[in-house]
């Protein structure tokens, strides 16, 4: 998994995900959504459904929707992790 290396460690190219669970995230529209399962689910399988403010429209993420339920849990598990 070098996507969550890179993003995780060095926090390039995307948002950061220390201390993303929960929190409050602005939106390239105007608009905010709270990082929960389901926001987090949708963003690793579509990108383009929410783009963080910041960022360019379409994203530049490439989308996942090929990971499974189980692959998705552990990744959400995983940022749920880092504080
Ligand atoms: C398995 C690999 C990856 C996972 C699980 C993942 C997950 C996520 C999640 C959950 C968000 C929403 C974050 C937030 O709300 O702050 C996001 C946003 C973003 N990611 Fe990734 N990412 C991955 C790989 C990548 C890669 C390889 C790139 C760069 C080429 C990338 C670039 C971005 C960018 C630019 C955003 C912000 C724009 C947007 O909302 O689409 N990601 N990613």
């Amino acid at each position: 998994m070098w996507a969550v290396t890179r993003r995780t460690v060095r926090r390039s190219r995307g948002p950061t995900w220390f201390g993303l669970f929960g929190k409050e995230e602005a939106l390239l529209d105007g608009s905010t959504v709270l990082v929960d399962e389901a926001y987090l689910t949708e963003s690793i399988r579509d990108p383009n459904a929410k783009i963080v403010s910041g960022f360019t429209s379409p994203s530049i993420m490439p989308p996942y929707p090929n990971l499974t339920d189980e692959e998705i849990a552990n990744i959400i598990a995983y940022i749920q992790t880092l504080k």
